[in-house]
């Protein structure tokens, strides 16, 4: 039985996969339509959460807008399963749950969270014509029928939302969308981006109001920034979407200044503003100093707005930034407040998205990956293609279930498609191009790289190499990790050093690392002695990293940089985490049975427990001293207080100091604000930090002064 549900009034043909077949009738397809409301809510929330805090969602936008859709058609025909709390009620947050699971994150809180004035919200999506029309002819009923109606036509820029509050002519607050009631202020990190201005001297007296835009990063800057975190062997942004984003909800406003961030402006709010159409506001914002979009266009007809949106479909290209689509606003104020709003976005603004290149061609064969933490992930080898400007000859498969639900054969025709990632993804295959006698494409049931059987756990979608301590990719991605910069940061030792001296079998395991010999590293192609001594004082150094970081650098599943750091402060040392149990480790903030279960059978291992010794007999620090101790147990010295760090240092990094104030229980914070207890000032502290401390009276205090104070209270 075929069961149309939604012939009614939706577009949306929703019916559960291609068709439903049931013996008890429409029951069992209510169940499954149910089940798929619930689950439809949580991997959008789950998307979410990973696109507007993340920066770094794993599903395209199209993807996301379609599942979207269906939700909306869903939850229209299931009236009674309403929820306040659904994706589709909600525009996405990108205010951090913090749930302590992610380590790098631990950059972007501590922003003050300010409500908006006027609520936030998104625009209704589409990616057809025939919904541009559908729209017009809704905007027209709405106007009682009025068929001249200007609709300004914006290009739709790729960016993350910012809104921007002018006081008396000063910026006073810079806030993200955050929830669309609350966002994070931001506003010493916008300071930095150069055509937004502090201060405006407005006409007529208007000099209270909010103007609403982008962030973005521009294509160059963006670029610069990726190749920087290339030879810096950090993971690399997928879009300057996501660039902006992570880079706007960085604590340390010198950093984002040197990453170059730019703001378009695009929507005017407040009481008693001049001008009495969108777009004279906007030319009125211009005059102010704004950086106000020069591609802005007054349409008067659905052929004058479909011209302009085919225009930048193609002129887009040649922009310094990117864009995502076009934006449709109905232009006269007063229409647009008779037309009004829905919960999520007004009626009288529309985004057209525009579509993502794609090119059709051969699937020639698909290998496996493994990598660090041992999940598989499949790769489709193709026969070269050129598409948005690169050469495409592979693309991510992301799992098993994702080749079966493309049916993936090999020899297929498939298209791929550049979205917003950058590596490119299979959106379909051409089912009518499959030779006669294609097999189906099966995936590897053993480890390609040691040949174990691979497992994989319910309710996860990737399988694994469970040969965590013998598989070469896990051991020399574990190192990696060891040696990384928030782990044991050892200056001189790489993924390209590491996989040398794996290579040449000097090391096995994070171990081995502090029992190289200088003339064995010296004798390594491209090293000589000068490497090798760098590397053995990063080496010697790292002993004395403290025992919280060592714990997040040993590489237990699930255990990041911040949960590391809740465990270090309630087990003392690692024979005291080794003792634990499930039920106790449990009662630490942020550990749940996950994480819990991961750490007590990391100790169950004996490889492991030989490592942890072994790391010990060559001096790493495996415990706080008795001074931290007593820091960490009893004298919580900064408890209550948040401190800004602003200026360079010279007893201690910036990063050194942020783990001292959370070690004594102080919090760290971005902003200065009425909160801030006092500011922990290097050199060259930033301007708009002093002018707004000495505004609010609150306290600056030097480096010296701070580390007396500290040592005092000890
Ligand atoms: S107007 C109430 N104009 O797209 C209307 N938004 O998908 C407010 N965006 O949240 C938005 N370019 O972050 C508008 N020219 C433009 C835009 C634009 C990009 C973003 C904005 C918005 C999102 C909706």
């Amino acid at each position: 039985m075929q069961l149309d549900l939604f012939a009614d009034n939706n577009t949306e043909n929703v019916s559960a996969g291609d068709s439903v077949t049931c013996d008890d009738g429409v029951n069992t397809a209510d169940s499954v339509f149910r089940q798929e409301i619930l689950a439809l809510r949580k991997e959008l929330e789950e998307q979410n959460y990973k696109y507007y805090v993340m920066s770094a969602p794993t599903m395209s936008d199209r993807e996301f807008d379609e599942k979207m859709h269906r939700l909306e058609a869903l939850e229209r025909r299931y009236p009674d399963m309403f929820d306040p709390q659904s994706p589709t009620q909600r525009v996405g947050s990108d205010i951090e749950k913090n749930e302590g699971k992610i380590s790098d994150v631990r950059n972007t809180k501590n922003f003050e969270q300010v409500a908006h004035k006027y609520p936030m919200l998104s625009l209704a999506n589409t990616y057809s014509e025939e919904e541009i029309r559908d729209w017009l002819e809704r905007v027209y009923k709405g106007l009682d029928g009025k068929r001249d109606v200007e609709i300004v036509c914006e290009l739709k820029f790729d960016g993350l939302s910012i809104s921007l509050w002018y006081e008396s002519g000063k910026l006073t607050k810079a806030l993200t969308r955050g929830d669309g009631v609350r966002g994070d202020n931001v506003i010493d990190n916008i300071r930095t981006i150069g055509n937004v201005p502090q201060e405006v001297s407005a006409e007529n007296a208007v000099n209270t109001f909010e103007i609403r835009g982008e962030v973005l990063l521009p294509w160059e800057n963006f670029e610069r920034l990726n190749r920087e975190r290339e030879a810096a062997e950090e993971p690399l942004f997928a879009n300057p979407r996501n660039a902006a984003s992570g880079t706007l909800k960085l604590l340390d406003s010198e950093q984002v200044s040197k990453r170059g961030l730019w703001a378009y402006l695009y929507y005017v709010l407040g009481e008693n503003l001049p001008c009495y159409t969108h777009y004279d506001r906007l030319q009125w914002a211009k005059k102010l100093g704004f950086n106000i979009s020069e591609h802005i266009r007054v349409c008067r007809s659905v052929d004058e707005v479909m011209a302009y949106i085919h225009y930048w479909d193609e002129a887009r290209r040649a922009l310094p930034v990117a864009t995502d689509g076009v934006v449709l606003k109905v232009n006269n104020l007063r229409q647009q407040e008779e037309l009004g709003y829905t919960a999520k976005s007004p009626r009288w603004a529309i985004a057209y998205k525009f579509e993502a290149e794609k090119q059709l061609t051969r699937l020639n064969s698909v290998s496996y990956q493994v990598g660090r933490t041992g999940a598989v992930t499949p790769v489709a080898n193709l026969e070269p293609v050129q598409l948005s400007g690169t050469v495409v000859k592979r693309a991510t498969l992301n799992n098993e279930d994702f080749i079966s639900s493309l049916d993936l054969h090999v020899g297929d025709y498939v298209w791929v498609e550049k979205g917003g990632e950058i590596i490119p993804k299979i959106t379909a295959v051409e089912v009518t191009k499959r030779a006669a006698n294609a097999s189906p494409v099966e995936f590897v049931r053993v480890c390609p790289e040691c040949g174990t059987p691979l497992v994989r756990e319910e309710g996860e979608a990737a399988w694994y190499c469970p040969n965590d301590s013998g598989c070469p990719p896990q051991k020399k991605g574990k190192m990696e990790h060891f040696v990384s910069r928030k782990a044991m940061n050892i200056d001189g030792l790489g993924a390209e050093t590491i996989d040398l001296l794996y290579s040449r079998g000097l090391i096995k395991d994070v171990a081995d690392i502090y029992d190289l010999r200088r003339e064995q590293i010296a004798a390594l192609p491209g090293l000589g002695e000068k490497s090798a001594d760098k590397m053995l004082a990063g080496i010697e150094a790292s002993k004395a990293v403290p025992w919280a970081r060592v714990l997040f650098a040993i590489g237990i599943r699930f255990v990041g940089e911040t949960t590391a750091k809740q465990i270090a402060r309630r087990y003392l040392s690692v024979d005291m985490l080794r003792e634990t149990t499930e039920e106790e480790l449990q009662t630490v903030e942020d550990v749940g049975v996950e994480i819990a279960r991961s750490v007590v059978s990391f100790f169950d291992k004996e490889e492991n427990n030989v490592i942890v010794e072994r790391l010990r007999a060559a001096g790493v620090t495996l415990s706080n001293s008795e001074d931290t101790e007593n820091n960490a147990m009893q004298k919580q010295t900064l408890q209550g207080q948040t401190i800004v760090i602003s200026g360079t240092f010279s007893q201690h990094s910036r990063d050194e100091y942020k783990d001292i104030i959370e070690r004594l229980g102080g919090k760290n914070s971005g902003s200065v604000s009425a909160k801030t207890t006092f500011i922990l000032a290097g050199d060259n502290m930033g301007p708009a930090k002093l002018e707004k401390a000495e505004k609010l009276g609150v306290k600056i205090m030097g480096e010296e002064e701070f580390l007396q104070m500290i040592n005092n209270e000890d």
